[in-house]
């Protein structure tokens, strides 16, 4: 198995605690790679942390065996995108000129932009279905429209590996789906990496070849969906008690929490106390 990101020894934090110490992390490359695990575990911090926008205390991320703390942003953002959980953009920016940004990396002095870059600007407009709104304010959109015009800068950016931190928040299930196709597409014919994190258990099993569960600070269990995702994960991971079938269309693992609801079958009623 070859490795996209390896982090080695990696302690993260802030001013007051550290969430990660002498954490040691493989990132197959060419795989899809899932980040689970509760609200404040860490996902956010670690992902910032492999795409150099938080600097570890100690430690490294080897990006293709090159620590990205000692590689300049730019030579990074070649070769690493990332879509932040929650990015802003400036007041009044437009939806062009925002995925206009995913190119930057690839200018220079030397390199202005070029009718490539207009194309890759096009198509990761028109894969993310944003293309008619090109010209409206970022911060005018509804919560799916902006997160695709983010997605499609990410995707502008053109970058071997991809990070993308909950993509589908605020997404409809239709664009849900069409972005994690799109990503598994990329995956699948042009070898991307991709690495994200997702809170949905089933759809994060469709589309991972490698599920990350984090949990106090550590790499709680790292493999297959079908290997890792059980009753007994979910418990000690989430805190929460779950029935994992299989997926009838994908037969990947399908998990079902347990709590209230308006209608259960009687006999489950007594065994998942709702
Ligand atoms: N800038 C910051 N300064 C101080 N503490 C922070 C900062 N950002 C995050 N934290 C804290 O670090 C912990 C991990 O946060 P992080 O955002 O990485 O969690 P997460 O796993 O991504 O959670 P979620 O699923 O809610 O997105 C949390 O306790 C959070 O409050
Ligand atoms: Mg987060």
């Amino acid at each position: 198995m070859h490795t996209a990101v390896k982090a080695e020894s990696l302690s993260i934090g802030y001013t007051d605690h550290l969430l990660f110490e002498n954490l040691n992390l493989h990132i197959p490359r060419g795989e899809i790679s899932v980040f689970v695990g509760s609200n404040g575990c860490g996902k956010s911090t670690l992902l910032r942390s492999i795409a150099r926008l938080l600097k570890p205390t100690t430690g490294s991320v080897l990006l293709e065996g090159k620590d990205v703390h000692r590689m300049s942003s730019k030579e990074v953002a070649k070769k690493m995108g990332i879509l932040p959980q929650s990015p802003v953009s400036p007041e009044g920016l437009t939806v062009y000129d925002l995925v206009k940004q995913g190119r930057y990396p690839h200018q220079s002095w030397l390199k202005r932009w070029t009718e490539e870059d207009t194309e890759k600007v096009e198509a990761a407009m028109e894969a993310t279905r944003i293309s008619d709104l090109r010209d409206r304010a970022v911060d005018t959109l509804s919560g799916g429209q902006r997160q695709r015009a983010w997605i499609a800068m990410t995707l502008a950016q053109d970058t071997d590996v991809i990070l993308l931190d909950e993509p589908t928040t605020y997404l409809d299930m239709t664009h849900q789906i069409e972005i994690l196709d799109l990503l598994f597409e990329l995956n699948e014919k042009k070898d991307r990496t991709i690495v994200m994190v997702l809170h949905d258990l089933n759809l994060a099993s469709r589309y991972a070849h490698n599920i990350i569960a984090i949990k106090n600070g550590e790499v709680h269990a790292q493999g297959k969906p079908e290997d890792i995702i059980t009753c007994d994960l979910v418990r000690s991971v989430f805190g929460m008690e779950c029935q994992v079938s299989k997926d009838p269309m994908f037969g990947t693992p399908h998990c079902i929490p347990y709590g209230r609801g308006r209608c259960v079958v009687p006999e489950l009623r007594v065994s998942t106390g709702a």
